[in-house]
């Protein structure tokens, strides 16, 4: 209950803090349940900054939810190329042929949260920006500012803590203001409530009640959880070619990076000798080495070009222009897609 009368002092302060600082983003215009639903989806773990071109450009091409239900996989994969997580994108299109179904968008919290792709954060924020409804949208970033300004020390990693300040929130939201309220609890988390030492608390339009700023708390709180480690992969990643074509596949329907074309690889490291017999090749020459960070795994790759007599069998065949133009390779492949790009033009 004290946290609750806590929490009410963030409102108008907030408010007024938001209406004159906030960011001018593509999404904050005309904020239909389309528009804001493919923003916040393509927001999920990225920066706002890089999000920007690739909305346009998602907007531009298929502007409502007929026409993504509509798209091909291979367009909605382009269109998707270099923002990762691709799963987001084939639920974005599942959730758009059920919407094409019924014949109209989710009118509550409940019925988006049904929708493939969609969790409590996601939901929240689409019906508190999109629909006006007074449902908060909790993440890390959002739990960052609360436990600060509250001065509270759970683990903000704990379901039950982000359970506590959804509960405590939502009891607070201001009806009339609910877009602006989600909005700005993002704004201060991405602008001035920053992670680690760097809070610009001086700029901060809670500082007058902000526990972990009044008490010299801000490096404390949230309280730091030890992260889970990564597993590390090592992979050899091969560039095939045969006159001007070059070889892709496609990956396993499940999993990471599902469905998506990719250069033939294999778990584990090859020297060049083994790579040039493996694939009976003419020639072979080294690429440099990259490493690409996922969530719960990281790929340590090398990778060779090699030259070959007649196309390997079990693979696609493809000009390296197609290629570069047609597929969607994940960025996790990014310096063998640039190899391509000044090698084979
Ligand atoms: N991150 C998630 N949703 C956002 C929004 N609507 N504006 C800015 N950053 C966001
Ligand atoms: Fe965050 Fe500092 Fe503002 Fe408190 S005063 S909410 S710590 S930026």
């Amino acid at each position: 209950m004290d946290n609750i009368n806590h929490l009410k002092k963030i409102i108008n302060p907030l408010l007024e803090w938001y209406e004159r600082c906030k960011r001018d983003l593509p999404w904050r215009h005309n904020p239909t349940p389309y528009r804001v639903w493919i923003s916040e989806i393509m927001l999920q773990q990225t920066r706002v900054d890089p999000v920007i071109p690739y909305y346009l450009r998602f907007m531009d091409a298929l502007p409502d939810v007929n026409a993504l239900a509509d798209a091909s996989t291979d367009h909605l994969m382009k269109l998707w190329e270099g923002l990762g997580y691709y799963s987001r994108a084939r639920n974005l299109q599942k959730a758009a042929v059920i919407i094409k179904e019924q014949g109209h968008f989710p009118a509550d919290f409940e019925g988006w949260l049904a929708l493939p792709g969609i969790g409590e954060y996601t939901a929240g924020a689409i019906c508190s920006i999109a629909l006006g409804l007074p449902t908060p949208a909790v993440d890390g970033n959002v739990l960052r500012v609360l436990s600060r300004v509250l001065g509270s020390r759970k683990d903000i990693a704990h379901p039950s803590t982000k359970k506590e300040f959804t509960a405590a929130l939502k009891s607070i939201y201001p009806k009339q203001e609910t877009s602006s309220f989600t909005q700005g609890l993002m704004e201060l988390g991405a602008l001035i409530c920053l992670p680690n030492g760097q809070p610009k608390c001086l700029d901060c339009p809670l500082k007058e009640f902000c526990v972990a700023y009044l008490d010299g708390l801000t490096e404390e709180i949230p309280l730091k959880s030890p992260k889970k480690g990564r597993k590390i992969e090592e992979r050899t990643v091969f560039i095939l070619k045969c006159n001007d074509k070059i070889a892709l596949q496609k990956r396993p329907s499940k999993g990471l990076l599902a469905g998506l074309w990719e250069f033939p690889n294999i778990l584990g490291k090859m020297t060049a000798e083994q790579a040039k017999e493996a694939f009976n090749g003419f020639s072979v020459t080294p690429l440099a080495p990259s490493n690409h960070i996922f969530t719960h795994i990281e790929w340590q790759m090398i990778g060779y070009e090699i030259a070959l007599q007649e196309e390997a069998e079990g693979y696609h065949w493809l000009p390296a222009e197609d290629i570069l133009r047609e597929k969607a390779i994940p960025s996790a492949y990014q310096t063998y897609i640039n190899y391509l790009k000044q090698n084979c033009f």
